[in-house]
């Protein structure tokens, strides 16, 4: 009775009268959710991952499989694309036509969310068959999807590499970071564009959050230093994202070499046109407006939102700049991980 998803359903106690009196948004839960650590860092996840950790943990792992690893919002989603053209011979008629999310299983994103949620998309969207089927899709499990999935097998994940698959170094990762400031603006804003999280109004309590890390996939910095300590292992390439918008090609030219493909000049300027920001913003199989389609996130929101660095300085006021480089000072002091923009 007093479990939690039976809690969150029991309109006795729910608050969903606060909703019909008007009060609160009907897309807003006052039984939110539960969030649990994992692991010696206490890694945040939602309380669903417990159902999927060893699953995640003791899946059999292929040489032939490709992880795209990251904390959220630190260019996962461009990292991914272009992986996958660079891995697939510069097929742009697949890359334009398949979404990005059935090219790729994400692992823990099933379980990101409460079954609540699932089952209002669910309800919102029951009458098209196609939008149903791929509501049931990304919520699937991404270790069932993956059994049957053809090699190689393209995964995505936010997870650190300690809670990853324990042989995911017998395959290849590539690791992208981004400056934890540029990170979090980016996150603030998901946050808001997605219908069935709290929205965060206020930057700063939102940046407190992060720092205590209280927000999902915290701690930061040990998630980065995981990936960082490993960066020298043949098979994980670590990536940052402010190396991206710098010089694309050359960074185009790293992935190819640590998947042993070669591409010309020609190629390479094709691709890098490909994965422009402009271009990006308004390629579908990339930009999740599918998600808006579900119901998933607000119509006037973008996924691909700015792809600048340094945007940080407008939502950090002095108090937060000085706190912000305290924190860096101090999370760096014991390693020789240095971000570009930071230099
Ligand atoms: P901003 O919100 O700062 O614009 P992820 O894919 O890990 O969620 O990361 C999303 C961030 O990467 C967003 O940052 C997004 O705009 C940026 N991004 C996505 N595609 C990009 C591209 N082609 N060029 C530059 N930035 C890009």
């Amino acid at each position: 009775h007093l479990s939690f998803e039976n809690f969150k359903k029991n309109p006795s106690v729910n608050y969903d009268l606060m909703k019909e009196l008007g009060l609160m948004y009907t897309d807003k839960d006052f039984i939110r959710k539960v969030i649990i650590r994992i692991g010696p860092k206490g890694y945040v996840l939602h309380e669903k991952f417990k159902s999927a950790a060893a699953n995640v943990y003791n899946m059999e792992v292929r040489s032939s499989d490709v992880f795209v690893a990251s904390f959220p919002r630190s260019g996962t989603t461009w990292t991914q694309d272009m992986v996958w053209l660079i891995m697939s011979d510069l097929d742009y008629e697949r890359a334009l036509n398949i979404p990005l999310t059935e090219r790729y299983a994400f692992f823990e994103f099933f379980s990101s969310f409460d079954d609540g949620i699932k089952m209002k998309l669910l309800d919102a969207n029951k009458d098209d068959e196609a939008k149903l089927k791929e509501i049931k899709l990304i919520f699937k499990p991404a270790t069932e999807i993956l059994e049957t999935t053809p090699s190689p097998r393209f995964i995505k994940t936010h997870l650190p590499l300690s809670l990853m698959p324990r042989k995911a170094l017998e395959a290849k990762i590539v690791y992208v970071a981004r400056d934890p400031r540029d990170a979090i603006v980016s996150l603030y804003h998901l946050v808001n564009s997605m219908r069935f999280m709290n929205l965060e109004h206020d930057f700063k309590a939102f940046w407190n959050t992060f720092v205590k890390n209280l927000q999902p996939w915290t701690p930061y910095f040990d998630h980065v230093k995981e990936a960082w300590e490993k960066r020298d292992h043949p098979n994980m390439l670590f990536l940052f994202y402010e190396d991206m918008r710098k010089d694309l090609p050359s960074v185009v030219r790293r992935i190819s070499d640590f998947f042993g493909k070669k591409y010309n000049e020609e190629e390479i300027a094709r691709l890098c046109d490909h994965l422009s920001f402009d271009n990006f913003k308004k390629n579908t199989s990339v930009n999740f407006d599918l998600i808006k389609e579900l119901g998933f996130m607000y119509a006037d929101k973008d996924f691909i939102r700015k792809g600048k660095s340094g945007g940080w300085r407008d939502y950090f006021d002095e108090e937060m700049t000085a706190e912000a480089d305290k924190w860096i000072e101090e999370n760096l002091r014991d390693t020789d991980l240095r971000f570009p923009s930071m230099q």
